[in-house]
């Protein structure tokens, strides 16, 4: 292992071969240490997560768990009758059973048993920081206040860094087949917790709610000093990636997938390298791409796109972000090479101090492709 690489948790790798005894340095045996190379546990490479929706990690035991918590009943007899209703066409077909299955979520607790749930893991999977999105409007409609929300997430985020090993940071999303008026109500709702979210995004049913319909908000926000990303191009049309960035201003584009179909729209993107945050499983699950094989990532980074990987909604699309990193490098026959490219996208990408993108990097430079 690299000088200055961390040890994976929760693997069994073996203690040095000495310990210290009343002063003295006794050596252990070796046959109890040093596992053979086939039992070495693979470590997964250091990445960012920049496209998380923290209600999309909300797995069936813990639905069914929360709901009984909150004497509310849900008609499913275990986590396995939830989890086979997680079938989608399309994004539409997702949406509707999030928005039903997050009505569990009700307290400060289940907020932070969501998170806590994910970070938990997300450090088995490689990552080291995490941009989260959360969907204020979907809660507050609900009757939970952005206080509930905030504070649950909080509760355990504010302590990430130290007890997960994991920097965090929250992007409050605006649903955009809500109206603006709901939009501008959430965000000076936010108002008060300005410390603690960083930027603000634009998710839920696509065709139809077009960014130019958001300019003001996304105005306000960015003089509220938040950043700005929208989710583009996920089964909207390039037109749309277009407007995010000419009228939202964002500083990511969410999916961007059709950005493929437009040669003048790649040209910009790769000019000012825009990154975009791509969510191979969530394409798939969601019928954006037909087979693994199609998913147009490969062509992306080969244009020369600031492309990364992510997991979108993990509890509903069958895997979390290193099993998306599996999933391309076993099927678009990613290489050492691009793999390293893509993680090292994802801390160019994301809303890092220059110190802590700097130590992610040289974390990153330590890794070996070979260690997976
Ligand atoms: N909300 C949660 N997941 C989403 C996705 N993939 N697209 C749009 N809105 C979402
Ligand atoms: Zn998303």
């Amino acid at each position: 292992m690299p000088a200055g690489r961390r040890r994976p948790t929760g693997g069994d790798f073996p203690d040095r071969g000495d310990r210290r005894l009343g002063g003295r340095i006794a050596r252990t045996p070796r046959k109890r240490y040093g596992p053979r190379i086939a039992d070495r546990p693979s470590v997964p490479i250091p990445k960012a997560e920049l496209h998380l929706h923290i209600e999309g990690t909300l797995e069936p035991e813990l639905a069914l768990a929360v709901a009984e918590r909150n004497r509310l009943p849900l008609p499913y007899a275990d986590a396995a009758e939830l989890r086979a209703r997680y079938q989608f066409h399309n994004l539409q077909s997702f949406l509707d059973v999030y928005y039903e299955t997050m009505d569990v979520l009700r307290t400060e607790e289940d907020f932070a048993d969501l998170a806590g749930g994910y970070l938990d893991r997300a450090r088995a999977q490689g990552v080291r920081h995490a941009e989260i999105f959360f969907d204020p409007q979907a809660h507050i409609e609900r009757g939970v206040p952005m206080a509930t929300v905030v504070e649950g997430l909080w509760s355990v985020l504010a302590a990430s860094d130290h007890r997960y090993g994991i920097t965090s940071r929250l992007i409050m999303c605006f649903l955009r087949d809500r109206s603006l008026a709901s939009a501008m109500e959430a965000l000076e709702s936010a108002l008060p917790y300005r410390d603690r979210i960083v930027a603000v995004g634009l998710d839920s049913a696509e065709v139809g709610h077009p960014p130019s319909e958001f300019v003001e908000l996304f105005d306000r926000a960015r003089q509220e000093g938040f950043r700005c990303v929208a989710h583009a191009g996920e089964e909207g049309p390039s037109g749309y990636i277009w407007e995010a960035l000419d009228l939202l201003r964002v500083d990511r584009i969410d999916h961007g997938n059709r950005c493929m179909e437009d040669p003048a729209l790649v040209a910009r993107l790769r000019e000012e390298q825009v990154p975009l945050t791509v969510c191979p499983l969530s394409n798939l699950r969601l019928g954006a791409v037909g087979r693994v094989e199609d998913h147009p990532l490969l062509t992306m980074l080969d244009a020369g796109l600031l492309v990364t990987v992510n997991s979108d909604d993990p509890a509903y699309f069958g895997g979390y972000i290193d099993d998306n990193y599996r999933l391309i490098q076993q099927h678009l026959g990613i290489d050492d090479a691009q793999l390293l490219q893509l993680a090292g996208n994802s801390f160019r990408a994301a809303f890092l101090s220059d110190a802590e993108r700097a130590r992610y990097l040289t974390e990153l430079e330590e890794y070996s492709p070979a260690d997976r």
